[in-house]
């Protein structure tokens, strides 16, 4: 199994990371822009392997897609960060440049290839990467809802004073802070609904700060967060790696499921060898298909900048 991270920014470097800790990919190419980055960070993660009893071989290369040759799954983590006080909508006009281009490298060199998408604004650059690419939709996946759900169930966690892993919840709808749905009625912690524990106001709060936990970061750490995402990208990659068959919120190209179509946002898939083997349509109220509804008019919004910013 050979896996490409695009990218060996914070990101891409610790995707790469929780890969090879994993250990479940022979091999991980990491490609970067910035002569020598890539091989820098491989080389350090490769100083790991005996500490972290990991066999996964990690290279690095600058911007040679040659290398990246029958990729099985490809991570394109690529762009520029979000900076305190910007939204992930701003980067539109540098990433979409980016992503296309590096999109277009990987299929060239690996024609049967899976992407995952991370850049940002995700869910428009998975939309772009469709696009650019025309490759059947469940080959493309987009990354947001896997790690907004964590960040979900950890203020869950928080507010009901118990660990994570006590809590299931799931995250659906935009990659954004306005168009994310964490869905609050469907938590539970160990089987309960976690309404029974919580009332109305506490989870108001858990759904607004989750839905602001990448700017959170942002501000504290004066760029946008890595471990989360990195966290979450490789699980999606080895559910896909080992054909796990995991549920996962991810970015997924709609065809009427949930009353929409030629967009991609944040809905419930399963994902194994093939990427996308099924989109999971669950049954929402009407104040959740109303969010739901304003989440995807705020993503169609951003993808018709994406005329502009390619052009
Ligand atoms: C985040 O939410 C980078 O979009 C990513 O942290």
């Amino acid at each position: 199994m050979k896996v490409t991270v695009v990218g060996a920014g914070a990101v891409g470097a610790s995707c790469a990371e929780y890969i090879a800790i994993k250990d479940f990919a022979s091999e991980v190419v990491l490609v970067d822009i910035k002569e020598g980055f890539a091989e820098g960070k491989a080389m350090d993660l490769m100083q790991c392997a005996t500490l972290n009893g990991f066999d996964t071989k990690i290279t690095g290369v600058t911007n040679d897609y040659s290398k990246t040759a029958g990729s099985d799954i490809a991570v394109i983590t690529s762009g520029i960060p979000r900076k305190p006080g910007m939204t992930r909508e701003e980067l539109i006009g540098i990433n979409a440049g980016i992503v296309k281009t590096v999109a277009t490298s990987l299929i060239k060199h690996s024609p049967n290839v899976i992407l995952i998408v991370v850049s940002n604004p995700m869910d428009t650059m998975t939309y772009l990467a469709h696009k650019a690419t025309g490759l059947p939709k469940n080959r493309i996946i987009g990354m947001g809802g896997a790690l907004d759900s964590a960040r979900f169930k950890y203020r869950l966690s928080e507010a009901l004073n118990c660990p994570a892993s006590d809590v299931e919840g799931m995250v659906i709808g935009g990659h954004s802070d306005t168009g994310m749905l964490p869905l609050t009625r469907l938590a539970v912690r160990n089987g309960v609904p976690v309404s029974e524990f919580l009332s109305d106001d506490v989870l108001a709060e858990v759904a607004e700060a989750t839905k602001v936990g990448g700017a959170t970061l942002t501000k504290l750490l004066g760029t946008s967060a890595w471990y989360a995402p990195g966290a979450a990208v490789s699980s999606l990659v080895q559910s896909i790696a080992c054909d796990q068959k995991k549920m996962f919120p991810c970015s997924v190209m709609l065809d009427g499921e949930y009353g929409l179509s030629d967009i991609c946002i944040g809905a419930p898939a399963i994902l194994g060898k093939d990427g996308i083997e099924k989109i999971v349509e669950i049954e929402l109220n009407d104040a959740e298909k109303a969010k739901l509804a304003e989440s995807a008019d705020g993503v169609r919004k951003t993808n018709d900048l994406l005329e502009g910013a390619t052009a």
